[in-house]
């Protein structure tokens, strides 16, 4: 590890008036949960849109419950790892801002994040098509071998969908307009575990050095934005934020509230 890129960054995250991170799948691999484009990612030799969107949803309803069945199956167990809890350390420290993320695991929640932006939603949660009320996730973690398994709405019998962005879907107008209010207000912005292959998450970082703010990469593979960075890390997360937390001088870890039955979670 390049520690005078660590020492850098560290300076500019003591500097910065308005630092904030956005993080992708690979904030969450070091607590065991796969993502989606790296070698053992979830979309390996798989084309998500067939898989996990709205069309998916009605015309393979047996295939798209049992693709989040595997994913629960992943995500209950799972805690958070340095990532989190650095970035937890770093917002109580007053030294950044605002978490964004492009992940529905809930684990900046659980290490003690606050105010964290989930773009593309949460498996905390999941929400009736028809009547649109929204019930704990643990609904939709059955085991679908045909469809007359199918979970059903308790309330009007209707399909019930993880509360997630899918593919076809847009994301949560509350939840971008503030995600791009923060990349223009930043002045520091930090880029941790995504491909930045989907928009439009993938768009805040250029936003962000639009509106003059400095811009760093922390991703183990290279990234469409990597040449507009002042700081482009390619280790794993997990050890780069340890180290920032170390040359910071600040605890890594601020607390370790269990995700618990992902269905109980209250969102972030
Ligand atoms: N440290 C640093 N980088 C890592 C680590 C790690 N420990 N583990 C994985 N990575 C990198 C991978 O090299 C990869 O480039 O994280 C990146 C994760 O990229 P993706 O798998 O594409 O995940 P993400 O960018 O979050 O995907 C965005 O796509 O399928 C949709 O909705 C889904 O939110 C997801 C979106
Ligand atoms: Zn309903």
């Amino acid at each position: 590890m390049d520690q005078d890129q660590i020492r850098d960054l560290a300076q500019a995250v003591k500097q910065a008036r308005h630092f904030v991170v956005l993080t992708g799948a690979g904030a969450s691999t070091e607590s065991g949960l796969p993502d989606f484009r790296s070698k053992t990612g979830l979309w390996r030799g798989v084309d998500p849109v067939s898989l996990i969107s709205m069309s998916a949803l009605r015309r393979r309803p047996v295939e798209f419950y049992q693709f989040y069945r595997m994913r629960f199956s992943h995500l209950w167990g799972a805690k958070p790892n340095p990532v989190h809890h650095v970035l937890a350390s770093l917002q109580k420290e007053g030294l950044l801002k605002r978490v964004i993320t492009q992940n529905v695991d809930g684990l900046h929640q659980a290490a003690g994040s606050e105010g964290v932006i989930e773009l593309h939603g949460s498996l905390r949660e999941c929400l009736c098509l028809d009547c649109g009320r929204s019930f704990p996730a643990r609904l939709i973690d059955v085991d679908v071998q045909s469809a007359a398994d199918i979970p059903r709405c308790p309330e009007c019998g209707g399909m019930l969908k993880p509360g997630v962005v899918l593919f076809e879907e847009p994301l949560p107008a509350d939840a971008i307009e503030a995600a791009i209010d923060e990349a223009t207000q930043s002045d520091l912005f930090l880029v941790v575990g995504s491909s930045l292959e989907v928009g439009p998450a993938n768009q805040l970082p250029v936003l962000a050095v639009q509106s003059g703010a400095q811009l760093g990469v922390l991703n183990l593979t290279p990234t469409f934005v990597d040449h507009r960075a002042r700081w482009v890390i390619r280790e794993k997360a997990g050890q780069v934020l340890t180290a920032l937390a170390a040359e910071l001088g600040i605890p890594a870890r601020v607390e370790n509230r269990s995700t618990g039955d992902l269905g109980e979670a209250t969102p972030g």
